[in-house]
């Protein structure tokens, strides 16, 4: 699995999975099982996905299964909405917890703004740099390898880059075709920090596109591996969901092909300002 040297020297690979909606011991094990298997070396989870401790759990199991040492695989995890500011290094030493890891490969602010509080609150500021302020804290502590931010925006990001001493080394946002966030991605590659895409097949929705499913027929691909392609050509990482073994399988096989200027150019004119999540664009 190729990966990518993040701003502070640690290495992330380019593909993981997703884990959001991955739920209840035995999908979690299966899942993962089927995952190590076919080469990812990385899990996305979440506070909010409710599924920290299984994977903690199942990864204790498989790890050894298949010849590997925590240090061998990355996880990250991402704040809860609920835990921003004050309760943030609570919220953080839950992860941790949940997950039963020394340390984390890279800990995210999940959302810009606090659970509850409406996206014009003028609290959300201070909120955010409280959490941030527990990330350092905890990342000098050796408990994250690498802190970052999620569905943050530029302004966002400005406003962080003026108050934090540790740079955020990721930002994990949507990210697809329909969804061509090029400011974004070149603010990013200005500050050194690695975009990393969620959604990218469009919560699967864009599999059934007709111009991406007629992009990957002639190419003898499936229009996932059409669309994850087509971000990791940006330099942009991936971290596609699916329980499904064959789709696992597909969804890693990502690098013994390229695709042409032009069939970037085809995906990329899909674009339509879409967004499958949600969108953080209101948030102050
Ligand atoms: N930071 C954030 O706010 C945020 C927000 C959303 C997501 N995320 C992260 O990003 C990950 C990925 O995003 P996502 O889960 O929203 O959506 P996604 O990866 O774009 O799509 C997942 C959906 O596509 C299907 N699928 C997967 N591979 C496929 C294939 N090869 N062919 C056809 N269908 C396929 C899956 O179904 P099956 O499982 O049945 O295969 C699932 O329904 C999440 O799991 C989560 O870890 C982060």
């Amino acid at each position: 699995m190729q990966s990518v040297k993040l701003n502070n020297g640690v290495e992330m690979p380019l593909v993981g999975l997703g884990t959001f909606k991955v739920r209840g011991y035995e999908v979690v094990h299966q899942t993962l099982d089927s995952a190590l298997g076919h080469g990812y070396r990385s899990f996305d989870t979440a506070g909010v996905y409710q599924n920290e401790a299984d994977i903690g759990r199942a990864l204790k199991e498989l790890l050894p299964k298949h010849g590997l040492s925590r240090h061998d695989i990355f996880i990250t995890s991402k704040l809860a909405p609920r835990d921003h500011g004050p309760e943030a290094e609570a919220g953080c030493l839950r992860s941790l917890e949940a997950l039963d890891c020394e340390y984390l490969d890279l800990y995210l602010i999940h959302w810009p703004g606090k659970q509850g509080w409406k996206s014009e609150d003028p609290r959300n500021p201070e909120c955010r740099q409280q959490s941030w302020e527990a990330m350092e804290s905890l990342y000098r502590h050796g408990k994250f390898r690498a802190i970052g931010v999620s569905n943050y925006t530029v302004g966002h990001l400005q406003e962080l880059l003026t108050q934090c001493q540790v740079k955020p080394a990721v930002l994990q946002v949507e990210y697809h075709p329909r969804l061509v966030q090029s400011e974004l991605l070149a603010f990013c590659s200005e500050s050194g920090f690695h975009l990393q895409a969620y959604s990218s097949l469009g919560t699967g929705c864009l599999v059934t596109e007709p111009k991406v499913k007629g992009l990957a027929d002639s190419l003898g691909k499936t229009p996932a591996q059409v669309l994850l392609r087509w971000a990791l050509q940006q330099g942009i990482g991936v971290i596609p969901k699916s329980t499904n073994p064959e789709r696992i399988a597909q969804n890693a096989r990502l690098f013994d092909f390229r695709l042409a200027e032009e069939d970037m150019e085809l995906l990329s004119g899909l674009h339509s300002d879409t967004r499958y999540c949600w969108d953080p664009r209101a948030v102050v």
